[in-house]
């Protein structure tokens, strides 16, 4: 399939939702704002308009898709089941960042959870996403909207930087509050297993249905992956990552030996850190990712694509557990290599 001499124009308000929703029901594909990242959705109900989807983002076959419903009579088209406990996480986290696997629903495009027989599913609480979902009236399959491998879209401009002449419309709802995507369940385990951290983190979940497995998110070679998402790289800068984590003075020792060391081989490297660790690094150039989990969450994604924006090729980060599990995961993904000090 080839993407043609598309333009891709950004829009909001009202009108934007119904031309999306058109654009929806019509089998095109069309990137939306969510609470947690920008969605690229297309209808679940149909298997051309989600190849569309695969093809514009380069995602790998394999990689199941995320259908997002705004109702109960989307929800029970899309799953075959919905155990208790699911529904006890749906009342408390919904809308929301908390996506559930469950038995897939018949309707649901195999090509949207990639030939498996489950299906992970949301309601999302950007009122946009909510808008665009009511008027479309059908279950809506969307992976984040960047490039597969790239750091995931929390603006719409990051998305254009990505799709650009791949896809004929962005809807621009603002950045997005939460920053990473959605926690993801697989409830068809007498325990619950969390696949990906997210902002709802495992505390969250278990004080609403008591024991709750947490995944390393590490896949041996050879190994099954629980989740296809854990195979592949993800949320890469074109600038190599490395990832550093221990008591503060000693991370920042050996971060300032690298960063120096690049600069005097005419490198160009650039330090992300927390607010309060950023007076270790003196005059060289760094990134702040914050003072809190939730916004380090909510500056992670536009600090790594900042990085290619000025040119980085070392970016060397100083994480601090206050970032959070969901923050780690991501920037170890984004990692070729880490060091635990
Ligand atoms: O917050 C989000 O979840 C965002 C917004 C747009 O809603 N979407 C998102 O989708 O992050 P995506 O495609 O980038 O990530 C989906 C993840 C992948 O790691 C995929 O492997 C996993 O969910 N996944 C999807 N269906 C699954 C299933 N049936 N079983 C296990 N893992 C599944
Ligand atoms: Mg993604």
């Amino acid at each position: 399939m080839g993407f043609g001499p598309l333009m891709t124009r950004v829009a909001s308000g009202k009108e934007a939702v119904a031309e999306a929703a058109r654009l929806l029901r019509d089998g095109q594909v069309v990137a939306i704002p969510t609470e947690t990242v920008y969605g690229l959705a297309a209808s679940a109900l149909d298997a051309q308009a989600v190849a569309r989807v695969f093809d514009a983002k380069g995602r790998p076959q394999d990689n199941p898709l995320i259908v997002h419903v705004a109702d109960e009579a989307s929800l029970f088209l899309a799953t075959a089941e919905v155990p208790e406990k699911a529904r006890t996480l749906m009342r408390t986290f919904w809308p929301g960042p908390l996506s559930l696997v469950l038995p897939k629903g018949e309707a649901i495009s195999d090509a949207v959870s990639a030939g498996l027989g489950t299906l992970a599913v949301r309601m999302p609480s950007h009122p946009v996403a909510i808008a665009i979902l009511r008027e479309a009236g059908i279950p809506i399959a969307a992976p984040s909207a960047n490039l597969s491998g790239r750091p995931s879209p929390t603006s719409a401009a990051h998305v254009l930087s990505d799709l650009d002449g791949r896809i004929p419309l962005v809807v621009d709802g603002g950045q997005c509050e939460v920053g990473v995507e959605s926690t993801v369940v697989d409830m068809t385990r007498d325990i619950p297993l969390i696949l990906r951290p997210g902002a709802i983190t495992r505390e969250d979940l278990e004080q609403v249905v008591g024991s709750v497995d947490a995944h390393s998110g590490h896949v041996e070679a050879g190994e099954a992956a629980p989740s296809p998402g854990m195979k592949y790289a993800h949320y890469r800068p074109r600038a190599t990552v490395r990832l550093f984590s221990g008591p503060p003075e000693t991370v920042a020792k050996r971060i300032r030996t690298l960063y120096d060391q690049t600069e005097d081989g005419g490198g160009s490297p650039l330090i992300l850190c927390a607010r309060n660790t950023a007076p270790l690094y003196g005059a060289r150039k760094i990134g702040v990712l914050g003072c809190s989990r939730s916004e380090a969450q909510r500056a992670m994604f536009a600090a790594l694509r900042s990085a290619d924006a000025a040119g980085a090729d070392l970016v060397l980060i100083h994480y601090e557990p206050s970032m959070g599990e969901a923050v780690r995961n991501r920037l170890w993904r984004a990692s070729a290599d880490s060091e635990q000090l």
